[in-house]
This record gives structure tokens, sequence and C-alpha cells, in this order.
């Protein structure tokens, strides 16, 4: 069906339907959003969830007694909508202060200042219930290679993030911590700025159960890499904490475009890989987040909309990954294709390098120039997926 409900799990940033479409060469093209409208708007369009940087629920600034009438006033339209937040996150990248980065500014006091704004967020989220804090270091870069230490960087980052897991833990928080890459914009060059780049890093920390990642579809896809496979092997290492899920073209600045609006086929197989894991059973259980800019040329119309495509993309493609899979022909191409030996491993049980060198049938009577000779048919596999996805089946 393509109604959503609260078990799809679709959650929306109030940056994203709050935005008001200022880019770097132009003004705001929409006023201001209210969040507890958000909160409503989002609950009919049949979100779950709903996911904010401190600052965009709380100006930046704001004294005590404003923050308290605005914190009441959003619990108030959770509890009215049942609308949760499963996540949240915290603005290290708009205030001048951090035009260097937060935890890994050259500038000490700012990385202290930077710690301490996510503590106070870690804070909120705790008391409203939200499970996962994600963490996008948009300005921890740098534009000039000889004016960023990189190995100091990396340090100053993981310090901050053992003391954030440590405070989660001693406050009974259980928070779990999403990084999420990016390879450039607004820095010229981001630290961890790709999936692997943020595996890699997070298995250097101290909790490094307590870490993973927060990929974007957009972000993967700057960089030219194939998004699917990216969270595919997210998935293998346990590492998929969240996804931020929009459209991109490729090698560009961030469009942040609604869902399946860039690389069609690409979410496709991600929504497969969701949905319907490697073999049938879902691969990821949290919430599909959306992570998307309501185009700058959009009025508030266009804004819910567009809210609303997400969701209507992701329940088309999951109805057009469902026929795919259980489609006879698919079945047989893909028996064809050999897409499921893959699974068998290499060795036989017990198997080791002297038995695999007693095997002649593994390499002296082996006929490579036959077994060479033969087609995998994984066009046709791809054409059966394109014919699916087009409803040519
Ligand atoms: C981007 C980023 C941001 C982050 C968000 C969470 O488009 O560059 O996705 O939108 O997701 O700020 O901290
Ligand atoms: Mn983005
Ligand atoms: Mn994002
Ligand atoms: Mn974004």
């Amino acid at each position: 069906s393509l109604q959503a409900t609260r078990e799809d799990k679709f959650s929306f940033g109030l940056w994203t339907v709050g935005w008001q479409a200022r880019d770097a060469f132009g003004d705001a093209t929409r006023p201001a959003l209210d969040p507890v409208e958000a909160v409503h708007k989002l609950a009919e369009i049949g979100a779950y969830g709903i996911t904010f940087h401190d600052d965009d629920l709380v100006p930046f600034g704001s004294d005590a007694a404003t923050r308290d009438g605005i914190v009441a006033g959003f619990k108030k339209a959770l509890d009215e909508t049942g609308l949760i937040v499963p996540m949240v996150t915290t603005n290290l990248f708009t205030h001048p202060v951090f035009k260097d980065g937060g935890f890994t500014s050259n500038d000490r006091s700012v990385r202290r200042y930077a710690i301490r704004k996510v503590l106070r967020q870690m804070d909120l989220g705790a008391e409203l219930g939200a499970k996962t804090l994600v963490l996008w270091g948009g300005r921890e870069g740098a534009e000039y290679d000889s004016a960023k230490d990189v190995g100091a960087a990396l340090d100053r980052y993981r310090e901050a993030l053992n003391l954030l897991a440590q405070y989660s833990e001693d406050k009974g928080y259980g928070l779990r911590f999403a990084i999420e890459p990016k390879p450039n914009e607004p820095r010229g060059d981001i630290l961890l700025p790709t999936a692997g780049h943020a595996i890699a890093f997070v298995q250097e920390l101290e909790r490094s159960e307590l870490f993973g990642i927060n990929p974007e579809t957009g972000h993967e896809q700057m960089s030219n890499l194939n998004f699917t496979q990216g969270i595919a092997q997210a998935l293998w290492h346990k590492k998929l904490f969240h996804i931020d899920l929009n459209g991109q073209h490729g090698p560009k600045f961030d469009q942040d475009l609604v869902f399946g609006h860039g690389d069609l086929l690409n979410a496709f197989s991600l929504v497969d890989l969701l949905e319907n894991g490697p073999d049938g059973a879902p691969a990821y259980d949290g919430p599909r987040h959306f992570d998307y800019k309501p185009s700058r040329t959009e009025d508030f119309d266009g804004v819910w909309e567009s809210a609303k495509d997400n969701i209507r993309m992701y329940l088309l493609l999951k109805e057009r990954a469902a026929a795919f899979r259980a489609d006879p022909e698919v079945q047989a191409a893909l028996a064809e294709s050999k897409v499921a030996e893959l699974r068998t491993p290499t060795l036989n049980p017990g198997e080791g390098y002297q038995e695999l060198l007693n095997d002649k049938s593994a390499f002296e009577d082996y006929d490579a120039d036959a077994v060479g000779a033969k087609g995998f048919g994984f066009v046709k596999l791809n054409q059966l997926a394109i014919d699916h996805l087009l409803r040519a089946r």
C-alpha cells in the first residue's frame, strides 16, 4: 500500500521541511516554519518521527525561559500526535565560532565549547526519548592542506567522541552514536568523507560498539560511489545505525533532492536491500529518515507535497522490489547468475590449503577456458529489475 503507517518508521528532520531555502547566492524564499506545525503536518502525512538539531528547535542564544517555553510546546505537539524523536543532532556549523570546525577546530576553546553544546543536546535528546545521536561534522575539515594537522584532528575527534560516550553511559542515556560522512561542502574537504572512512575511524574509539554511521544517499554519490554497496558494507560491519535518504545527480554540489529523484535505479536496489535483504528478510529495522531540502522554487504547498513524495517514492520502490522478488523469472535469472552461490564458502568444511592443493579438479584438471567462455546473464537480470521498476511486467 502507498499509505504510510507508523510501522514504516518514516522520519524527517525539522531542518528539512523547515529549510527557508537560503543558499550561497540567494535569500530565503520561504518564511520560518513553526516546529509545532511541523510536528502536526508530519504526523498527518504518515511520519512516525521527527529529528532536529538543537538550534532548529531553540534558536541559538535563546535565554532559559524562551528555551523552556519552546520545548514545552514541542513536547505537547508530540503528545498530541504520538510522533516520536528517534534521533537528535547538534548544529556545530552555522555560528561563526565553528568556522574551523567544532571538535577539530584549531582553537582549543572552540573545541571545549563544541563538546558542551553537544552534551546539552544529549540531555534534551534523552529527555525526549531519542535513541541515536547523529554527528555530522560539516565544518570539521579544511580548504588548505598546510592549515590542518589531520592526525591531530582525528585525535581530537576521538577525544570528543570518547567523552560523549562516557557521558551517555554515566547518565544512563543509552544513546548510540552515528557519524554522518560527507566529502565536502561546506568545507573544501571534510574529515571522514565517506562511509568507509567513518567505519574505519569508529573502530578506534573506546566504546566502539556504541558508534556506527549515518550514511546519506547524496553524500556518497557526491564522491561517485554506489550508495547501495556502501550500505551493504555498513550492514556487514553492523555499523548501519541510521540512514539519511535523499536524491542526488552524481558528483556536484549537495542537492538533497527527494528520495529517488536522483539515481532511481540505485534507490530501487537500496530499498530492495533494506526491505528484502540478501535473502528475503529486512536488513535494517531503524528509522527511514528523509534528509532532503524542499527545492528553493517551492512554496509551503510544495514543501508538504515534496515531503509526501519522499514517502511515496519509498513505498513505490518497496512495492516494485517485492514484485521483482516474487517473479519466478527473476528467481530463475538470479539462479542463472549464481547470485546465491556466492554465499557458499569457497572451501569445504575442514578444508585448508593442503586439501585445496590436493584437489586436482580445482586446478590441474580445471577447464578455465570452458568456464571463462560462459556468460553470467547479469544484464538480463538488470533488465528484469528495470522492467519491474517501470511496471512493464
Ligand atoms: C547535509 C547534511 C546535513 C546533516 C544534518 C545532520 O545535507 O549536508 O545531511 O543535513 O544531515 O545537518 O546533522
Ligand atoms: Mn546532504
Ligand atoms: Mn544528512
Ligand atoms: Mn542534509
